[in-house]
């Protein structure tokens, strides 16, 4: 048995997953990918200068408060510049997931069948329940995801090729994920022979942790059966070991003290801080004393100033990213800290999503 090569009968895109069902459709969301680093990414800096300058010149306050965050709001809406940047960016976020949803819905039945094949062989594995209870909060269209993440069977595909166009190509061939991943955080006796991703979705972090730990088990977790299925597929594609499971990360269905590794990319801003403090308390009991714990995802409010709070805030208004708010105040790496992590001191001029790492304590 293998996977059933038609559907990358029109090769592969960013190196890893199937093309779109028609050069016309993959023009069409390439010109949008373009459009997206020429209109949003390339102009979110001089953007945030404008911003600030409209804010300091009506004598704003940039702290973070809420009766600061809430003016500024106000200011910043009513202007004419900024409600255009925001309703191109929401409109080329929806032109882009329309046109992936339906050029994979045209060869719907090949991507199924080979999710199907996939199941039934490795390396690595796959395990999931059609009768899973999946908590309501996760079933958003997060980022405006057609069918979000658990109610589309193809959602793995739609969310990788997603992710290559609203990352503007940096997450081709899983350069953005590598990164990340080479610079999680590591038991200091060096021994891994267990590692854990949690909220995996297409396997891009796990699958880089597994080439740099080899001979570690590793395995990714998601709620969503549509992505643990794509993700088995796409690492069986690449002859790489993992294991995946369909699992709530606020409920491990791992013994205690059996990962030397635990990482979550991008997960707790779209996490109900409920939730994402019960996530940190299961990583620790999952992790071995000495293990570590790497959060990848973006600054919280005290390393930010208004205007970064408040393109948070569009983001959740706009971007159907109703969690980011609640998380930026929740101040993850104190979080942490709270629950029994040993922190490392955190940098946010490395970078955005610049890991919070902490290590389960050896007593
Ligand atoms: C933004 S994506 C994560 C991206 C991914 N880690 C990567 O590196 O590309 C968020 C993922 O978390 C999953 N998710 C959301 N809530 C979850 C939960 N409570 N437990 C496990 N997975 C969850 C979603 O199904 C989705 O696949």
């Amino acid at each position: 048995m293998t996977i059933n090569q038609t559907i990358y009968e029109r090769g592969k895109t960013a190196g890893i997953f199937p093309s779109l069902s028609s050069r016309r459709d993959e023009a069409y969301v390439g010109f949008i990918e373009d459009a997206r680093n020429l209109l949003m990414h390339a102009q979110q800096k001089p953007i945030g200068e404008y911003s600030r300058s409209l804010l300091q010149d009506a004598g704003k306050s940039m702290e973070t408060d809420p009766k600061s965050s809430a003016e500024a709001q106000e200011l910043l809406m009513k202007d004419s510049v900024l409600k255009t940047y925001y309703r191109v960016k929401r409109s080329l976020q929806e032109s882009f997931w329309e046109c992936i949803l339906n050029s994979f819905n045209m060869k719907k039945n090949e991507l199924l069948q080979a999710l199907d094949d996939a199941e039934k062989i490795g390396p690595g594995s796959v395990s999931y329940d059609p009768d899973y209870a999946v908590a309501d909060y996760t079933k958003r269209e997060i980022h405006l995801q057609p069918g979000g993440y658990v109610n589309e069977p193809l959602a793995g595909f739609i969310y990788d090729y997603g992710l290559k166009v609203f990352m503007g190509g940096s997450a081709d061939n899983d350069a953005a994920h590598k990164g990340l991943a080479s610079t999680a955080g590591a038991p200091k006796d060096g021994q891994v022979s267990r590692i854990l991703d949690l909220g995996c979705s297409a396997g891009g972090t796990i699958t880089a942790l597994k080439n740099i730990y080899p001979d570690a088990e590793a395995w990714g977790i998601d709620v969503s059966a549509a992505m643990v299925r794509y993700a088995h597929l796409r690492a069986a594609e690449q002859n790489v070991d993992i294991h995946f499971k369909q699992m709530h990360a606020e409920e491990l269905d791992f013994e205690d003290n059996s990962f030397d590794i635990v990482t979550a990319t991008l997960l707790f801003h779209e996490l109900p801080v409920s939730m994402a403090k019960k996530v940190i308390a299961e990583a620790l009991r999952v992790l071995r004393p000495g293990g570590s714990f790497t959060i990848f995802d973006f600054p919280s409010a005290n390393k930010q100033d208004v205007y970064g709070m408040f393109f948070g805030e569009m983001d959740a208004l706009d971007n159907v990213e109703p969690y980011i708010p609640e998380y930026v105040r929740s101040n993850v790496e104190e979080v942490m800290d709270d629950t029994g992590f040993e922190m490392f001191p955190y940098d946010p001029s490395k970078g955005l999503l610049i890991g919070r790492i902490g290590t389960k304590p050896e007593n």
